[in-house]
Formats: structure tokens, C-alpha cells, sequence
């Protein structure tokens, strides 16, 4: 394949990837512009291989199949609720291979710039390792911390925002130091001290960060992830490959920002880490987190729905582990035939990727028309009759709003407890993601409906029907 046809390939990917994020940004069109992507990235490695660069085929397609068939299974073997450490592990290896493109390049015997050129050449292998160690090291605790193979608990060494300016610093200095050097040996131990500090750095960020906001945390490894590849770009010059990730890196640095305004954070507190921590002042319980909860039963919540003029189901990350979408759907049809008007709320954060509910809602066919958004729907609940939770916790906890001292202070939730009865449906009494207590289920309005949100609902349905 000629250089002019791959431009003209890259050219033609780069529009699809572009009409991809276009398609996955509303729920009715996210099948296309998935398809738009295939497509894009279809071309993109099938006109890089044919290219003129590629001299040898054989150690390609072996890693091709290597990596279509680790693909593959992942793809099948991993369940939806894994699907954000999967996620995460995949940043981490975009950042790994930033780094070692970066050391190839660096070590090549056969690269020949010299003057300027060469001064660019060495500022892109520089920061393109930098980026990519940290999305590698920071990716890989989010995957441990994600996976509950790293405790959720934030880290805080003393002075943390100190040690991060000390390290941004020393990464500077030896960046001067790297490009001064008159020989690749005198190179090298920059680059690996500098390796070794944005390894550090990328440890120490999310490490430092809260369970509530490690949402945010995710988003913005994806953004570096982004900036990590369009390096590589840079240091390959492969055009395709620069504009990708930018694309990557720019659309995760606005979905970071999307998210820090749902949570009332600021971008710059949550990288600075340590955020999602509370002063740790709050007693276990939280504010107004005592007392007796009253249970309810199967039976008794199918009397509640179907007397109710007004509904509104939450769900949350429990709904996605009992995969309860298709029972949540049943029981919506059911209600709305008798004339009960069901409406769905969304929090910005439910589960544990952005637009994970709606995945599983859309799933279940439930018509996009009643999902709504929380800053939509959120003042609807006083007058609503019953607000069913289904499987979730941090995201209608009142202690965000009630208790200054609490890790989840100032972060938005629905107000379900503003509606004439809430219903909370878990197995347990145990806490959600971010480790924090819920007042709401001691509220007089509240009830507890205990039990695997996919066989309890199963019995409602029962009555329901009945
Ligand atoms: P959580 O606060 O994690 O609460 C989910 C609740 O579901 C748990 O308290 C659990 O209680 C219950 N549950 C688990 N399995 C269940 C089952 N089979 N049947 C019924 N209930 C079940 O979830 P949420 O309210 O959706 O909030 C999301 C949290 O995750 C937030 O803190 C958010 O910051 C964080 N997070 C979100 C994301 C994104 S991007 N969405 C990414 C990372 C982290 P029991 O054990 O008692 O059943």
C-alpha cells in the first residue's frame, strides 16, 4: 500500500472515530457509532499493516493473534459488573506501551536527528514516558482498588500535595537534565530516575483517592490514556495514532469534567488527590444514622406500587450484580398498564462506569423516554409516592447533604427520602462503594426490602400479576 493511500485511510478512520463518539453520546444511537468505530479501527490497523513502514510480517500477525485472542476472551469471560477494572487494566496497558515505544524509540540506532529536530524528538520520548508511566501506575491501582484486591480506602501520606510538587519538580529538572546529554548512556539515568518518579506519582494519586470519587479518577486515566497514545504518535510520527488520542484524551478530560460537576468536586482537588476523605471526624454511623428500620415484605411493597400514583425506580450498582434490568422492566410494564406513571432516576455515578445503568436499562428494552437524568427528575420526589432503590446506597445517601463531616459531603444524590415512602432494596445493612453509612434507612418513610434484588423483585412481580 502506497504512503498516500494510508494517508488517505488514516484520513477516513479519523472521520469514523470522530462520527463514533458522535453515535455513543446518546443511548438510541450508540449501537452505530460503535459500528462507526470497528469500522475506523478496522481500517486504521489493516492500512497500517499493509504500509509502507511494516517490513516484516510474521512477529505482526503473531502478536495480532496473541492479542485478539486475550481479546476475545476477555470479551467473553468478563461479567458487566467487571467490566471498569477491565477498563482500567486497559488504560494501564496503553500507558506500558507509551513507555516502551518511548525507550525503543530512544535507544534506535537507526533514528538521525540532529539540532532541533532532535531536541523534539527527545521531548516527545520524555513526556510521552512520563504519561504513560503514570496512566500505567495509576491504572493499575484503580484496577486494584476497583477489584477490591486494594483496599477503597484512600492513602494520605503527610504533606501529599508537597510530594507531588517535589516530584513534578525533580521530573522537570531531570527532563533538562535528559536533553543535555551528549550520549545515550548519559541519557538514560534521567529517563529512568523520571520513569521511576511518574511510576510514584501515578501510585500515589489514586492511591490517595476517596471511594466516591474514584468515578472521577477512572475517567481521567482514560483522558491520559488518550494523551499516552497520541505521544506515541508523535514519537512513531503516525499521524493517525496522534489525532486518536487526542480524541481519546480530550473527550476523557471532558467526561472528567462532566463528572467532577455531578459530584461537586473540583477537577484540580480530585488530581491533587485526597479527596472523597472527609475529616474522618464522623462517628461510625454518620449523622442520624441510628435506630430501628422497619422492614418491609415482598408482598406489602407490590400493595404499596400497586395503590401508588407516582413512581420513581433508583437503581444502582446492586441492580447490575442481580442483573434485575429485566424483572425492574416486567414490573414497569405492569404498572404503567394499571395507569401508574413509573419514571426511572439516574445519578451521574450509579454502578460503577459512566452510563452503566442506562446500559443495562436500554438492555432490558425499557423505553429511553422515562430515563431520566437526575437534574431532571431530582425535584420530582416530593411528589412522588414511592421511590423504589434498587441495589444502591451511595448515590441516595442523605448524609451528603446533612452531615459537613461526612467523606460524601457536598456530593449531589436523589432525594428518594422526599417521597411519600422510600424503599430500599439490599441484602444487608452494609455500606455502598464509598465505605459510608445511610441515614436514610433509619427515615420513618424509609422501608427496607431485603434480599437479592433480582429474587425479591421476582416475588413482587408475583404479586403484581397476582
Ligand atoms: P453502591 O453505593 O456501591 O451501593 C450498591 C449497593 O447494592 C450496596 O450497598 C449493596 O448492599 C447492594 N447490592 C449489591 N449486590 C446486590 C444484590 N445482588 N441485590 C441487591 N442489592 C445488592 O452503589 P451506587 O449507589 O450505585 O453508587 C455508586 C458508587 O460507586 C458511588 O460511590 C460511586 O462514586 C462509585 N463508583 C462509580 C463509578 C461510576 S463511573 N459509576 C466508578 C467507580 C466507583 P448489600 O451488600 O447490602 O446488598
Amino acid at each position: 500500500m502506497s504512503e498516500g493511500l494510508v494517508t488517505v485511510s488514516y484520513i477516513g478512520s479519523t472521520i469514523l472515530f470522530i462520527l463514533s463518539l458522535g453515535g455513543l453520546s446518546h443511548p438510541e444511537t450508540a449501537r452505530r457509532g460503535n459500528f462507526y468505530g470497528i469500522l475506523g479501527m478496522s481500517i486504521a490497523i489493516l492500512a497500517t499493516v499493509l504500509g509502507p513502514k511494516v517490513t516484516s510480517y510474521v512477529p505482526i500477525i503473531i502478536a495480532m493473534l496473541i492479542g485478539s485472542a486475550v481479546g476475545i476472551y476477555a470479551a467473553i469471560k468478563v461479567k458487566m459488573t467487571e467490566m471498569p477494572e477491565l477498563v482500567a487494566l486497559m488504560h494501564s496497558l496503553v500507558g506500558l506501551a507509551a513507555v516502551l515505544v518511548g525507550y525503543a524509540n530512544f535507544i534506535d540506532p537507526t533514528a538521525a536527528f540532529t539540532g532541533v529536530e532532535k531536541t523534539i524528538h527527545e521531548v516527545e520520548i520524555y513526556l510521552g514516558i512520563l504519561i504513560g508511566a503514570v496512566t500505567f501506575s495509576g491504572s493499575v491501582i484503580a484496577f486494584g482498588k476497583l477489584s477490591g484486591k486494594i483496599d477503597g480506602k484512600p492513602v494520605l501520606l503527610p504533606a501529599r500535595h508537597w510530594i507531588n510538587l517535589g516530584l513534578l519538580i525533580l521530573a522537570i529538572i531531570l527532563g533538562v537534565g535528559f536533553i543535555n546529554a551528549q550520549s545515550t548512556a548519559g541519557g538514560f539515568v534521567p529517563l529512568l530516575l523520571m520513569t521511576a518518579i511518574a511510576l510514584a506519582f501515578g501510585v500515589h494519586m489514586v492511591m490517595a483517592i476517596g471511594g466516591a470519587d474514584m468515578p472521577v479518577v477512572v475517567s481521567m486515566l482514560n483522558s491520559y490514556s488518550g494523551w499516552a497514545a497520541s505521544a506515541t504518535g508523535f514519537m512513531l510520527s503516525n499521524d493517525l495514532l496522534i489525532v486518536t488520542g487526542a480524541l481519546v484524551g480530550s473527550s476523557g478530560a471532558i467526561l472528567s469534567y462532566i463528572m467532577c460537576r455531578a459530584m461537586n468536586r473540583h477537577f484540580l482537588s480530585v488530581i491533587a488527590g485526597g479527596f472523597g476523605t472527609g475529616t474522618g471526624v464522623t462517628p461510625a454511623g454518620g449523622a442520624g444514622a441510628e435506630g430501628e428500620v422497619q422492614p418491609i415484605t415482598p408482598e406489602e411493597t407490590a400493595e404499596l406500587l400497586r395503590n401508588a400514583s407516582r413512581v420513581i425506580l433508583v437503581p444502582g450498582y446492586g441492580m447490575a450484580v442481580a442483573q434485575a434490568q429485566h424483572t425492574v422492566y416486567e414490573i414497569t410494564k405492569l404498572l404503567r398498564e394499571k395507569g401508574v406513571d413509573v419514571r426511572f432516576a439516574i445519578h451521574p455515578v450509579a454502578g460503577r462506569m459512566p452510563g452503566h445503568m442506562n446500559v443495562l436499562l436500554a438492555e432490558a428494552k425499557v423505553p429511553y423516554d422515562i430515563v431520566l437524568e437526575m437534574d431532571e427528575i431530582n425535584e420530582d420526589f416530593p411528589e412522588t409516592d414511592v421511590a423504589m432503590v434498587i441495589g444502591a446506597n451511595d448515590i441516595v445517601n442523605p448524609a451528603a447533604q446533612e452531615d459537613p463531616n461526612s467523606p460524601i459531603a457536598g456530593m449531589p444524590v436523589l432525594e428518594v427520602w422526599k417521597a411519600k415512602t422510600s424503599i430500599v432494596m439490599k441484602r444487608s445493612m452494609a455500606s455502598g462503594y464509598a465505605g459510608v453509612d445511610n441515614p436514610l434507612f433509619y427515615k420513618e418513610n424509609n422501608r427496607m426490602l431485603f434480599g437479592d434484588a433480582k429474587k425479591t423483585l421476582d416475588e413482587v412481580l408475583k404479586y403484581l400479576q397476582g
